[in-house]
């Protein structure tokens, strides 16, 4: 159970939004320790109560819902296993999927709690020594800005004409920025803090001709923004009045990287459990969302939802609702959502609002249930297409609805799902289904099956490449998917398995910018763009589940290894032929008679 297996596992899930940062050296001697020093009974008891049963310990499993206890701890073995769901694993498991941590964060968590030091990544400490102090100074900024928000009647007054209750004003740590240039960066500097550094957390702004510092942020609401470590990353912040620009917000910088984050996830994650978060547009928009319990909101920050901010939710749950403003542009930000969710093989469904409401204005005009009647009526893909694209149809312009239509299902991952949509499409135009699946076929050259089960081809592949692609190259592929996988190749890279000595050296070129964090893509690397690689199939990689990439990648190992043996062999042969000492002969039989064994023992393992 506690095999290299599993850990392989496991750094395959801690694909994180940021490309799986390991800020720090963990071996599996590490692992070990840490595994050691917590008590898989200790550890899950005081999250999940166990009760004594015999030799094991038991619960109701926290993964699914039960009335009969089915979740087993076993002490000795240092497992769980659920017979209910089948949830198995070990501590570490069981942290990562109970908490929702990646595996870095995990072993976080279960160092600090067998106070175990974990070694930080010597690369990285100078900047994350640089890091911690801009954290810091966010951290200052919001005390100094919560305080004076609870000293300003003006902006307290402000807060409770939107009705934005205490108890959130609180959990949000919402603040004021007092009407003057520079009380924030005097307290800051008062702190200690150097005006250079503030300068990084975009907190000051450099008034170049003067040469002076004076506050981003000078008579607004303060709303800190908090990434899923709970650091302060960043701020925004409004207006009491009408004035523009309405909101602003700090920039990017070293700690703050407004599309891989998103505001409200740091609350909202720990409670999506069997929920759906709840996209919003606006600050506003969770915080009066948070205010009447949906306790799952979240927005992304004033810019166009991400795919990496979609693929920082996907760690949580596949399931979403888009709560736009029902404006137009809101609705067109909604299309734009649905479909990066789309391609992400998520579930989404789309809140309407009437009036063009935000839903901090409908949950203020109307109320909870009135809302909760909306989620109730929310509109799912083709639901939103349609009523999107409903203008077009009421004109009797046909063509142009389906080839919205079209166009729109492009983004659906999801080739079932696909034929589905277009199923309703059929029904919804009054055309066969077989009619309306050809025609898109021909049109976007997908697959999507027709009625007699016919595989239309796709025109834009290329036969060609195929069968140049050689096994080096798919395992590339998986890695432009997943950079983690690199970590798996490392004796291979050790030991130069690889035929070509070209692959190598982009091995090794792989695997060094792993582990020093930098980020791997076809951008970056360019021996990558000698190579006859499909970055089609790396989209493919992103969105397969886990144990399929895994499958793919030891069978391509298991190819590469073999081809490695069989080129050994054949040089032991070449070098059996010219030889004419007899103990050389000899030792190079015995070579071959290994060789085959072990290629043998390959050609039967199985995984
Ligand atoms: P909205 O204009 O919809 O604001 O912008 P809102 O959230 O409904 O705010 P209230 O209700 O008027 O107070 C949506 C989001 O776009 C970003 C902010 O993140 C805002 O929450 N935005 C908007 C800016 O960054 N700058 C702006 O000037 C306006
Ligand atoms: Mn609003």
């Amino acid at each position: 159970m506690t095999s290299v297996k599993n850990y392989i596992k496991i750094i395959v899930q801690c694909k994180t939004y940021n490309g799986g940062n390991m800020p720090y050296n963990i071996t599996e001697d590490k692992i070990e320790e840490i595994k050691n020093l917590n008590d898989i009974v200790d550890v899950i008891n005081e999250l999940v109560p166990l009760k004594r049963a015999g030799a094991n310990y038991n619960a109701r499993c926290p993964f699914h819902k039960e009335q009969t206890p089915s979740f087993v701890v076993s002490p000795d073995k240092q497992i769980y296993h659920c017979f209910g769901c089948g949830e198995n694993g070990d501590v570490i498991n069981f942290i990562m999927k109970y908490k929702n941590y990646t595996f870095v964060e995990t072993i976080e968590y279960l160092a600090k709690r067998a106070g175990i030091i974990l070694e930080e990544k010597k690369t990285n400490n100078i900047n994350n020594e640089k890091n911690k102090r801009l954290y810091e100074i966010n951290r200052q900024a919001a005390i100094f800005y919560f305080n004076n928000l609870k000293n300003n009647d003006k902006a307290l007054k402000y807060l409770e004409k939107r009705k934005i209750e205490n108890k959130v004003i609180k959990k949000f740590g919402l603040g004021y920025a007092i009407k003057e240039w520079d009380k924030l960066l005097v307290y800051l500097k008062k702190k200690g803090y150097k005006e250079e550094e503030i300068l990084q957390t975009g907190l000051i702004i450099n008034n170049k001709k003067k040469n002076s510092y004076y506050d981003r942020f000078r008579n607004r609401v303060i709303f800190p923004i908090v990434d899923t470590k709970k650091r302060i990353i960043g701020f925004g912040g409004r207006v009491l009045d009408n004035t523009l620009p309405k909101y602003i917000n700090s920039p990017d910088s070293f700690i703050f990287n407004k599309g891989r984050n998103l505001y409200g996830l740091n609350i909202a994650k720990n409670h999506i459990k069997n929920k759906r978060f709840i996209l919003a547009e606006g600050y506003m928009d969770v915080i009066k969302l948070h205010n009447y319990g949906y306790d799952t909101a979240v927005a992304s920050l004033g810019t166009a939802l991400t795919d990496n901010q979609v693929k920082l939710m996907r760690r949580y749950t596949k399931k979403f609702y888009v709560a736009y403003d029902s404006d137009q542009a809101g609705l067109k930000a909604s299309l734009k959502a649905l479909n990066i969710l789309k391609k992400n093989n998520l579930d989404a469904n789309v809140v309407i609002m009437p009036d063009g409401c935000d839903p901090d204005e409908f949950l203020t005009n109307y109320g909870k249930i009135k809302f909760d009647e909306l989620i109730k009526k929310s509109l799912d893909y083709f639901e939103f297409l349609d009523f999107y694209y409903s203008k077009l149809f009421d004109k009797d312009d046909k063509i142009q609805y389906i080839n919205k239509f079209f166009d729109s299902i492009n983004n659906i991952n999801s080739i079932i799902e696909r034929e589905l949509v277009l199923e309703k499409l059929a029904m919804k135009v009054n055309v066969s289904k077989e009619t309306v699946i050809n025609e898109y076929n021909r049109i976007h050259k997908k697959y999507v099956k027709n009625k007699t089960n016919k595989v239309v081809k796709n025109l834009n592949s290329k036969p060609t490449n195929k069968i140049m692609r050689t096994y080096e190259d798919k395992i590339i592929e998986i890695i432009l998917a997943n950079a983690d996988m690199v970590l798996l190749l490392k004796d291979f890279i050790d030991n130069k398995i690889f035929v070509k000595d070209e692959y190598n050296l982009i091995f090794k070129k792989l695997y060094d910018y792993k582990i020093e964090n930098k980020e791997i893509s076809v951008y970056n690397i360019n021996e990558l763009n000698n190579l006859k690689l499909n970055l089609e199939k790396v989209e493919e990689y992103k969105n397969l589940p886990n144990e399929d990439i895994m499958l793919l990648f030891k069978e391509c190992k298991k190819k590469i290894k073999m081809k490695y043996y069989e080129e050994k062999r054949r040089e032991y042969k070449e070098h059996l032929k010219k030889s004419s000492k007899e103990i050389e002969a000899k030792e190079l039989m015995q070579k071959i008679i290994d060789l085959d064994k072990e290629m043998k023992k390959l050609k039967e393992e199985v995984y």
